[in-house]
């Protein structure tokens, strides 16, 4: 068994639309538990840096433009396999080539206001977990 911690955003289109609450209830029935939260207003410059692997893509302007757009929250997600079974949780990036059931399936609008964030691999989840928390905010849980 791997217990594993991943990097989680509800993005501005579900806070605004409410949705923080029934989307944290889809990580708790999933066995994903919420070890930090905070809600962050990103500024165009932290943004950036978060999605600097995507700079040179066409989309890369809209998608700060709308992480910026309201308020996020950003959570760590500890459990079995949670790299994973976060990103099975969310469904594809598209809503639209997303699983039934799936959060995004659910509760996404479109691929660029897609409501929800998963990291993709360790690295991504470590570097991204350490881009918005410090250790001590971060809290064991049984
Ligand atoms: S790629 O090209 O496969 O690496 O991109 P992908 O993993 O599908 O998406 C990377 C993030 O960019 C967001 N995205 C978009 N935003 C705005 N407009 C468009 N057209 C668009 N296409 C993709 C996508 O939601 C991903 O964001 P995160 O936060 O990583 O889920």
């Amino acid at each position: 068994m791997t217990i594993e911690k991943t990097f989680s955003i509800v993005k501005p289109d579900a806070v605004k639309r409410n949705l923080i609450g029934a989307i944290y209830q889809r990580f708790e029935n999933a066995g994903l538990k919420i070890v930090a939260s905070k809600m962050v207003h990103l500024d165009a410059t932290k943004a950036q840096g978060f999605y600097a692997e995507h700079e040179e893509k066409p989309f890369f302007n809209e998608l700060v433009e709308f992480m910026t757009s309201g308020p996020v929250m950003v959570q760590v997600l500890e459990g079995e396999n949670a790299i994973y079974s976060y990103r099975e949780l969310m469904g594809k990036t598209n809503p639209e080539d997303a699983a039934c059931g799936t959060i995004r399936s659910d509760f996404a609008l479109s691929m660029r206001y897609n409501s929800v964030h998963g990291s993709d691999s360790p690295e991504s989840a470590a570097r991204e977990i350490a881009y918005f928390f410090t250790e001590d905010e971060i809290c064991p849980r049984d």
